[in-house]
């Protein structure tokens, strides 16, 4: 039975945060007269020695005691005598173990959140150097139209806005306070509840014991942002895997994120990309093994809800370290751009830019200008070249009113110039894209708390 019913070698990592609330709550029982403020005292001094026990590893964990609670009351009677059995008053494991795990959720978003804006910072700043860097752009993995490296990093870091956007919004229903709901009908003990609220920083009581004690949205909500953030994470590292095999080229990773094999003297494995694509897993994982303990459990606390907390922890330690170890890759990525600049010339890259050309200058509409092209692309497939290297006869003999203007239109970085559209790959465009996001990134940032 004890190994099955208890949680202390995982809930222990919530010691902080479980007696952090515990003196709020001490400190509010007093105010109210529920308890003396001699016991306060005598239970704020025990708890704090309990954390320098616990930090200087001097504490004893016992299995027996179940939970981070129980192991941290029993120690307090054994420090401090009978003002610890007084500790308990108006309160409930139940409402205890939501207030303390919603703190540390709290608490691990703002970490994220910092993480997450050192990525995006890391993401702007390479882009902002590489707003003119071409590079193919693709769709189903097909060469499609040239863009910009720094298009192609903004498109990330306009991920992880959204990310850190999720979390912001997370974060307020997160920080609601369920203390003083007790074992889920409230109690009859004159209590102030926005004591506590104040004290431990939430900005307001929830509305509903039963609900308080047994409501897991607030872990799920930040286990589903956290997913979405992984789903961009793999996203990403699949991209460096590609461009950093020697067929792409595109890009070369540091010596100190990438690594040899046993036997092939000549590789450089990207693992640390490849354990970001892989772990995402981990991550959504967790989130569904929470979505599964939740559903069909009747109001309110259940045992099932202790599951919560070693899926929640081991997503938010896959997903921090995966924040750090995507921000580090890019700090100090090589970009190959002569290898980037010669892919453009394969894969017709502006044979788009050809048919716009036709409706621009012949007034073509556009299904024809790309039938035409179509046309063009396929001779210059039978002639073993690009459309954009045909000459002009070979061009006039598809359409003869081609004139040698259409050759201004053809290179990449005409292309590039001309996507001039808000949110388009020309340079001008990328770069205001990326001061936008900078901006938005300090605003976004005030939503979150300095970290604990
Ligand atoms: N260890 C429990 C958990 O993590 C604490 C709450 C237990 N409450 C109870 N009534 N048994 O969920």
């Amino acid at each position: 039975m004890s190994q099955i019913n208890a949680s202390i070698d995982i809930d222990k990592r919530m010691y902080l945060q479980d007696i952090s609330a515990s003196k709020a709550h001490a400190h509010m029982l007093c105010s109210v007269n529920i308890i003396s403020a001699a016991d306060a005292k005598a239970i704020n001094s025990g708890l704090d020695t309990i954390i320098n026990e616990i930090q200087s590893g001097n504490f004893k964990f016992s299995t027996e005691l179940e939970d981070i609670h129980m192991n941290v009351e029993a120690r307090l009677k054994e420090l401090i005598g009978e003002p610890a059995g007084r500790l308990h008053t108006a309160r409930s494991r139940n409402d205890q173990v939501a207030t303390d795990f919603r703190l540390w959720v709290r608490d691990c978003v703002d970490d994220q959140a910092s993480m997450l804006a050192q990525l995006i910072s890391v993401l702007l700043e390479r882009s902002k150097t590489e707003t003119k860097t071409l590079l193919p752009g693709f769709t189903h993995l097909q060469p499609a139209q040239p863009l910009s490296l720094g298009h192609h990093l903004h498109a990330y870091a306009s991920m992880f806005m959204r990310d850190l956007d999720r979390l912001a919004d997370a974060r307020k229903r997160i920080n609601q306070n369920p203390l003083g709901a007790a074992a889920l009908a409230g109690t009859p003990y004159p209590i102030d509840r926005q004591h506590t609220t104040s004290a431990l920083d939430f900005e307001k009581p929830t509305e509903n014991s039963l609900d308080s004690v047994s409501d897991r949205d607030f872990a799920l909500e930040y286990m589903s942002a956290a997913s979405i953030c992984a789903v961009h994470l793999s996203r990403l590292a699949e991209e460096l895997v590609i461009w950093t095999g020697p067929q792409f080229g595109f890009a070369t990773l540091s010596d100190s994120f990438s690594t040899g094999s046993s036997i092939m003297p000549q590789k450089r494995n990207p693992d640390a990309a490849e354990l970001l694509r892989a772990q995402v897993g981990k991550i959504a994982g967790s989130f569904q093994s929470l979505l599964m303990v939740m559903k069909g459990l009747p109001l309110a606390y259940s045992k099932d809800m202790q599951e919560d907390k070693a899926v929640t922890f081991t997503a938010a330690d896959t997903l921090s370290l995966g924040l750090q170890a995507m921000a580090g890759m890019l700090e100090d990525i090589a970009w190959n751009r002569e290898a980037m600049r010669s892919a453009c010339d394969r894969g017709h890259l502006t044979a788009t830019d050809l048919a716009d050309w036709l409706v621009r200058e012949l007034g073509m509409p556009f299904r024809e200008a790309h039938y035409v092209t179509g046309r063009l692309v396929r001779l210059a497939d039978e002639k073993g070249t690009q459309v954009s290297e045909l000459g002009l006869n070979e061009l006039q003999s598809v359409e003869k009113r081609i004139t040698h203007a259409i050759f201004d239109v053809l290179t990449p970085e005409a292309s590039m110039a001309s996507r001039k559209s808000f949110g388009g790959t020309a340079p001008e465009r990328v770069s205001e894209a990326i001061d936008r996001t900078r901006n938005q990134l300090l605003l976004t940032m005030k939503a979150f708390g300095s970290q604990t």
